[in-house]
């Protein structure tokens, strides 16, 4: 098996790219086995349940009078089958070409960090931080190096990668690629406390040049406000208690706890994509955080609604 599983690896990487195999058709080989396996043990309840009448199970003393042929078929014979095709299939389509690419082979690497519960996004070489929205460009292999802030989370984006634990103090790799342009799900798929279900995340695939810019957008220091109500809605951030968690590059807020707020206007989704990211819904996470993810590291803040409006005049500025 282990030889077979070895070749298999081999070949795959030294003759076929990862676009060669489509993730989707290794979806379409487990629902099988699993469909199988499934209505397999509905057949057998069938079968138990017409024959209701029947003995059933044999007093203290007495033997089983169920043919020795059928336990061995059913308990070691038929699973070690499924296994092994399972684990065949597994290993050709997915963890062959799936393997973390060597890092200087790799067309960039991108450090992605588990926190409860959202995710920190830091490109290598460069100043980006971003939260919950990793962008890549397509056809490009990038190498994800997943660790973890706080307690264990798992990295998963199921039509670009298989999943990959993130551990505290740990550095695991998987590859990340997306032969087509295109806005990816992702989840956190280990759980991780109250909001586990809540971590969730986008990829977005996009041609090397918008890559680029937004890459180089992301990695410069915060806009400076331009004066007006955006201005004072800086004003009202640095004196309040959102500088204490968070940071916002070129200026005084320089504060690690939360996401990175620089360029936060020009994500998608706020709270682990939980929640759209527009005015409407930013002025409601960051007046009653707890109200939309409860248990979140998000205090509601008592902000009235004057610091609230001025806040989000502030943050939607950070394009
Ligand atoms: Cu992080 Cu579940």
């Amino acid at each position: 098996m282990l030889l077979l599983s070895g070749c298999g690896r081999q070949s795959l990487l030294s003759n076929k790219s990862p676009q060669t195999h489509d993730i989707t058709l290794l979806w379409w080989w487990m629902l099988a086995a699993a469909a199988i396996v499934f209505f397999g043990a509905v057949a057998l309840l069938t079968m138990s349940w017409l024959r209701r009448g029947a003995p059933g199970l044999p007093f203290f003393g007495e033997r089983e009078s169920i043919p020795e042929g059928i336990v061995l078929l059913f308990g070691i014979g038929i699973p070690i089958v499924v296994l092994v095709a399972l684990f065949a299939v597994a290993d050709v389509y997915l963890v062959g070409p799936s393997a973390p690419p060597d890092p200087r082979s790799a067309a960039m690497t991108v450090e992605v960090i588990g926190h409860q519960w959202w995710w920190e996004i830091r490109y290598p070489g460069t100043q980006a931080v971003t939260a919950n929205e990793i962008h890549i460009p397509v056809g490009a292999r990038v190498n994800v190096v997943a660790t973890s802030g706080d307690v264990i989370h798992s990295f998963w984006v199921p039509q670009l990668a298989r999943k990959i634990d993130m551990i505290p103090g740990r550095q695991n790799r998987v590859l990340l690629y997306a032969s087509r342009s295109g806005t990816y799900r992702g989840q956190c798929a280990e759980f991780c406390g109250f909001q586990h279900a809540h971590m969730g995340l986008y990829v977005v695939a996009e041609p090397q040049a918008s890559f680029q810019s937004w890459l180089a957008n992301e990695a410069a220091p915060a806009r400076n406000p331009p004066k007006g109500p955006v201005r004072i809605g800086e004003r009202v951030f640095m004196t309040s208690q959102c500088a204490s968690c968070h940071q916002i590059r070129g200026t005084p807020a320089a504060a690690t706890v939360g996401p990175d707020l620089s360029h936060v206007a020009s994500r998608a989704t706020l709270a682990g994509a939980e929640i759209r990211n527009d005015i409407s819904h930013l002025a409601a996470w960051i007046t009653h955080p707890q109200a939309i993810k409860p248990g979140d590291r998000m205090p509601d803040l008592g902000l009235t609604a004057a610091n609230s409006t001025a806040i989000v005049s502030y943050l939607e500025s950070l394009r």
